[in-house]
């Protein structure tokens, strides 16, 4: 008997730490000697590191990605009430985040080429609820096509913000995230492509006054300590998490190119492969492949396969924001938004991740195109 092929895990994290592991024990001990937890050098040697990386010129680390792009809609001056446009099919979080801001969300659909938020629809649902900001999502790890977002809303008083959190290293005509919309968010969620060994997010900026903005209010509305000149909340970047994420950010370029090699490796194995749709890259965009979803009709039924046969295969998202139980109050039900749910119900992400092997890469397709041949028809 053959002993079964090893698993294929969706995301393998431990390779990255190996590569990181003795830079990390090095940073933690002088932080764990120093004991500046909070605000230590480490975080704002990191937030430098980061604005020069992405071009962005001012980056204020937060405690998470969800409330990095609630600060960033909030700096905008989106507040109770207001409106916010964003596509239906993204993480909750982008969605929660419009919430926390206290407004209200008014989703669009997203183009079924790329689906990223479809920019021609942007104009007609601002003008529609008169939304204080649109937010671009840069899914799976390609930018939104911010500046169509950009021309979408010129002249209405509405801001272009980026949900960064899936896009370090991404770039759109060579531009960085944070340049091309007035303010970003990102997460440093540890499954990310820069991650943290916990939570943490970013806000990114080529604004100084938004930057300062979210500084503060990040730091309890205050400058100087004890005075508090606006209401704030505690939302900072440990000064731990700096350390793991300024050793990765110098590898960062590297581990993208190397997700961008898998990718290829996948799209010459899957190419003209009848019954799989592959992922599509935006023209002028740089892709750094956070997720690699492919699209196939049954498919519940292939991943079942992909899992019963140890391929960690996900689905990202299985329901779109607008058939979620937590934002039924907006009234949507199915068909609202015909090309989210189609991404919803035909999608399936394959294990990719800096470090996936030839073999591993081959096993998946293995499996993959066994699963969509037996499913067909
Ligand atoms: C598109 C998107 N937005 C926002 C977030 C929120 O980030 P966090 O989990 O760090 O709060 C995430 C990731 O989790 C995400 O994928």
């Amino acid at each position: 008997m053959t002993a079964a092929p090893p698993p294929v895990p969706l995301v393998d994290l431990a390779w990255q730490h190996a590569e990181v592991a003795a830079e990390v024990e090095a940073g933690f001990a002088s932080v764990l000697a120093r004991t500046a937890f909070v605000k230590g050098p480490e975080v704002a040697a990191f937030e430098e590191a980061f604005a020069a990386y992405t071009g962005a010129a001012h980056v204020v680390g937060v405690a998470n990605g969800t409330d990095a792009v609630e600060l960033a809609l909030r700096a905008c001056g989106v507040g109770r009430g207001d409106k916010v446009v964003l596509p239906a099919n993204t993480f909750i979080a982008t969605a929660e985040a419009v919430d926390r801001a206290g407004a209200d969300p008014v989703l669009v659909d997203c183009d079924p080429t790329f689906q990223l938020i479809d920019a021609t629809q942007v104009a007609a649902a601002v003008a529609a609820s008169d939304a204080r900001a649109v937010v671009g999502v840069d899914l799976f790890g390609q930018c939104a096509p911010l500046r169509e977002l950009a021309e979408a809303v010129a002249g209405t008083g509405c801001a272009v913000v980026e949900d960064a959190a899936q896009s370090q290293g991404a770039t759109s005509d060579g531009a960085g995230i944070g340049t091309l919309a007035r303010i970003a968010g990102t997460s440093f969620y540890p499954g990310k492509n820069l991650g943290a060994y916990g939570d943490g997010g970013a806000v990114l900026t080529t604004d100084a006054e938004l930057a300062d903005w979210v500084r503060t209010t990040a730091d309890h509305g205050s400058k100087v300590r004890y005075q508090h000149e606006l209401m704030g909340m505690n939302s900072r970047l440990d000064t731990l998490q700096a350390v793991v994420l300024s050793a990765k950010l110098a590898r960062l370029d590297r581990w993208n190119d190397l997700r961008r090699t898998a990718a290829d490796r996948y799209r010459s194995a899957l190419a003209d492969q009848e019954g799989i749709g592959l992922p599509a890259t935006a023209p002028g965009n740089v892709h750094v492949w956070h997720l690699f979803p492919v699209r196939v009709a049954a498919r519940d039924a292939v991943l079942a396969e992909l899992h019963g046969a140890g391929v960690g295969a996900g689905i990202h998202y299985a329901v779109p924001i607008h058939l979620q139980p937590a934002f039924a109050h907006l009234g949507h039900g199915p068909g609202d938004f015909p090309h989210a749910e189609a991404a919803a119900r035909e999608i399936v992400s394959l294990p990719l991740f800096p470090g996936i092997t030839a073999e591993q890469q081959d096993r998946v397709v293995e499996v993959l195109l066994a699963a969509v041949a037996r499913t067909a028809g």
